[in-house]
């Protein structure tokens, strides 16, 4: 199967991460047989350029839609959307379908969708400055609607008033473009589940996140000056592990999700978990990302990290090939 990995300025903001961990992702490809190559496209020409030339099997993109934008994913809507255009032209590609990827990317869609199911979801509302706000309860958190990497997020986000919470939406507003997402404050543990594959085969892997308490301030969150900087851990859930993945698994079931997502959640003020999000396009930096930190938790080879890392994209490769009669 000749993949091609397909990136750009937006790919560590949106997707898998920098060109230094889409080459670790084309290795990995390469040492489970199938030969890859990397596109780098600047703009949508580039991009249409490429799809059109037609010299792989299958597309695995970095991006949910091609921008120039380098630090945050931005407005969902904003340029082509890689997946519509792979639809389109009946290119096949690992990960969710278009409509997917599309509902992930927006956090009060996700809700929208999985609330409909029956999944637990926070208590939320989108909301935009002037936007009456008076059903919202306290303590509520404030968050960007289709933001990744915990942009947007810092104690302040945790909003106790209606003069706080306005404040909070107007600051979403200004800095990233988008009404903000306000949810039911959710003190409890924090977990993230890899899910692997499609199906019967489909496998949800729950993983504990933690960081250690003395780099927390005010609350319990992953503030952004947290993330990529080495500080959390994940590890086993624990008696947790069955209801993170049932709850896991429904949300997966809902949305359609195939090969490739990681499901986050929290404990509410009652201790059951809620999703929070759904990440379409999951980070696979090697040995620091999530997704291959549970995997090695659950399926660590003899070998060690590296190897388990070459059998993970090994995995989400060959469920996307068998779902096209590729593999
Ligand atoms: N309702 C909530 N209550 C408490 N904390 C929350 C809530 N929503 C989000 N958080 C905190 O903010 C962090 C980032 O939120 P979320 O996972 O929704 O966004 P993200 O930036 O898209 O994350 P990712 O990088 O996983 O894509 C979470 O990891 C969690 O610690
Ligand atoms: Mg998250």
């Amino acid at each position: 199967m000749r993949i091609v990995l397909l990136t750009g300025p937006g790919g560590d903001a949106q997707g898998w991460g920098d060109m230094e961990v889409t080459e670790c992702v084309r290795r990995a490809c390469e040492d489970a047989g199938h030969p890859a190559r990397t596109a780098y496209v600047a703009g949508e020409a580039d991009f249409l350029r490429l799809v059109d030339s037609r010299d792989f099997d299958i597309v695995w993109s970095a991006l949910y839609h091609i921008t120039p934008n380098e630090a945050f994913i931005g407005r969902g809507a904003a340029g082509l959307w890689v997946a519509d255009v792979l639809d389109e032209r009946r290119i096949p590609y690992i990960g969710s379908d278009s409509r997917t990827m599309r509902a992930m990317i927006d956090k009060s869609r996700t809700h929208g969708i999985l609330s409909a199911a029956g999944v637990a979801v926070p208590a939320h509302a989108l909301l935009r400055s002037g936007d009456d706000a008076s059903a919202v309860s306290y303590p509520a958190f404030v968050k960007p609607v289709c933001e990744s990497r915990s942009v947007g997020i810092s104690d302040e986000s945790v909003v106790r008033d209606e003069p706080e919470l306005r404040r909070r939406v107007a600051f979403v507003e200004r800095e990233f473009d988008q009404p903000a997402l306000v949810e039911e404050f959710l003190p409890g543990d924090e977990y993230t589940a890899l899910v692997l594959g499609n199906g019967r085969t489909r496998e949800v892997l729950p993983g504990l996140v933690t960081v250690e308490d003395r780099h927390y301030r005010s609350y319990r969150i992953l503030r952004s000056d947290l993330r990529g900087v080495g500080l959390t851990r994940v590890s086993l859930a624990g008696e947790r592990t069955e209801e993170a993945r049932r709850l896991g698994d429904a949300a997966a079931e809902a949305l359609g999700c195939l090969d490739h997502t990681r499901i986050d959640m929290r404990a509410d003020k009652d201790g059951r978990l809620r999703v929070i999000e759904v990440n379409g396009i999951p980070g696979l930096k090697p040995g620091k990302s999530w997704s291959p930190q549970i995997y090695t938790l659950y399926h660590g080879s003899a070998e060690g990290e590296d190897e388990d890392y070459r059998r993970l994209i090994g995995a989400i490769v060959e469920a996307a090939g068998r779902r096209f009669g590729l593999a």
